[in-house]
């Protein structure tokens, strides 16, 4: 039995007015976790995967009384876990079974933009995409969801999201936990509200500044969830799928663990730490080891115990929330470790630098002082060179930055080495306000003068209010083209 303290946030004024925290109800960890399938791909006559994803509304009984109405693929609520390794062709059929336009966007893979299924690729009720590409990139923990214009925090809380890992030769040859759902487990973590009549309730809290949060936690959809740890080390594929909440991830007895991979895959060692923050959208695969016989929760800590500064108290980031039980049985099997080297090293840091741009996030829709204007391309980059941009959360509200197509480098921090936790690929950050992260990232492979990638705050209502940009990758000689009109109408 846990307990769920939230600090009293109010809407404008929560970060100068929060309440001492609150005990406002327990959690009984009395339903298994629930693992998401593995997609099951068929193959076509040229060799591609072709996976097959079935947009759907459905009901779930999260609660006694009536069952909440959910989006799903494949299912009712969240969707499979796809699996994909480094140099296969992958194809989907992606049916939008809703009675309104939706998309599925592959956060954190590198494919074409006519690909990426942001704004421009909408599926129109019962129309059906097929996008198709080449996986490659180094093993990672990457996710879907919508990307509607101005509707993808809506679609993302009603259940559409799932997880897509990207496997490589070099990750499976590391023995690190790997059985999926025994000691490599996807944890999709979500924050709800729900009304007296077990609906989700996002209406009113989306016109706040923060969004919306949820004072209940689901992990891949499970309510009060425990896990039945049969190994002694467990990898956690951790993603912060909630449309606006912080994590600070910790265990009950504050237990170290390893951080081994950030959003575009395995850091070259594992850092040992006993907390971690994930804002929306990003994610971390870290590693725990267990005690035969005991029990233990994964849980957030408020923004006191740990942070890195006083961003935290935004956005839930002040909260103490339980989220999953471990139960370890009497004997743990022990085979895996975690090596003394793993991924490639970020290797920006020294490269030439094509160009230079600043990016000053602030209110609730603005990036530069503009807001999203999906036929507005905002810049070019070359294809093949490396640019820096320098980010900042210019007011006092919380943001992050995802940036569609590339992983970055996180050079600096206000000037310094970033914190461990950074030190990895990354696709998505967290901003402290008036601070400047500088972030290198290379454009390769794939050009479209025409058809742009977005960047922006993950904060999902943020980005539904305009918080985002457009820019295109041009071939040699290649100049910025326009958006088709017809682009978003798939
Ligand atoms: Cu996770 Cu532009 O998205
Ligand atoms: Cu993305
Ligand atoms: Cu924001």
């Amino acid at each position: 039995v846990g307990a769920v303290a939230l600090g009293g946030a109010g809407t404008l004024g929560y970060f100068w007015n929060k309440s001492k925290l609150e005990t406002v109800g327990e959690i009984d960890f009395d339903t298994p976790l629930a693992v998401p399938p593995l997609a099951e791909p068929t193959e076509d006559p040229s060799g591609a995967r072709v996976f097959n994803l079935e947009i759907q509304s459905g009901t779930v009984a999260f609660k006694d009384g009536r069952e909440t109405e959910t989006w799903g693929v494949n299912g009712p609520f969240l969707g499979p876990t796809i699996r994909a390794k480094r140099g296969e062709e992958v194809a989907f059929a992606v049916h939008n079974g809703l009675d309104e336009g939706t998309s599925i966007h592959w956060h954190g893979m590198h494919l074409p933009s006519v690909m990426d299924g942001g704004p421009h690729q909408e599926v129109e009720p019962d129309g059906v995409w097929t996008p198709q590409w080449t996986v490659n990139q180094p093993a990672a923990t990457l996710w879907y969801h919508p990307h509607p214009h101005g509707r993808t925090g809506h679609h993302v809380y009603r259940g559409l999201a799932g997880m897509f890992i990207v496997d490589d030769d070099e990750s499976a040859g590391l023995n690190l936990p790997s059985d999926y759902g025994v000691d490599d487990v996807p944890m999709i973590i979500q924050d709800r509200k729900f009304n007296g009549d077990n609906q989700f309730d996002d209406n009113a809290s989306f016109m706040s500044m923060q969004g919306i949060l949820g004072d209940e936690i689901m992990v891949n959809g499970t309510l009060g969830p425990y896990f039945d740890v049969s190994t002694r080390l467990v990898r956690l594929r951790l993603l912060n799928g909630s449309v606006s909440r912080l994590y600070n991830f910790g265990f009950s007895d504050d237990r170290p663990f390893s951080l081994i991979a950030t959003d575009g895959g395995l850091l070259p060692q594992a850092w040992e730490t006993d907390r971690l923050q994930l804002s929306p959208g990003e994610r971390a695969e870290i590693v725990v080891a267990f005690e035969p016989g005991e029990s233990v929760v994964l849980r957030s800590n408020p923004a006191d115990e740990g942070y890195e500064g006083p961003l935290a108290r935004f956005n839930g980031g002040d909260d103490l929330l339980d989220i999953c039980e471990f139960r370890a049985a009497d004997t743990l099997a022990d085979t895996t470790e975690i090596p003394e080297t793993m991924g490639a090293a970020p290797d920006l840091a020294d490269a030439e630098v094509a160009e230079e741009r600043s990016f000053s996030l602030s209110g609730f829709n603005q990036i530069n002082g503009e807001s999203m204007d999906p036929m507005r391309i905002d810049f070019g980059v070359r294809e093949g060179t490396v640019e820096v941009w320098e980010v900042e959360n210019a007011d006092g509200f919380m943001h992050n930055f995802h940036v569609h197509d590339v992983q970055y480098q996180v050079l600096t921090v206000d000037g310094q080495e970033p914190p461990p936790r950074l030190r990895g690929w990354k696709d998505t950050v967290q901003l402290v306000p008036q601070t400047k992260y500088r972030l290198a990232m290379r454009f390769a492979d794939y050009t479209d003068p025409n058809l742009p990638y977005m960047f922006h705050c993950h904060i999902l209502v943020h980005e539904d209010s305009g918080m985002m940009g457009q820019f295109v990758v041009l071939g040699e000689g290649e100049e910025i083209g326009a958006v088709p009109p017809s682009a978003s109408a798939a």
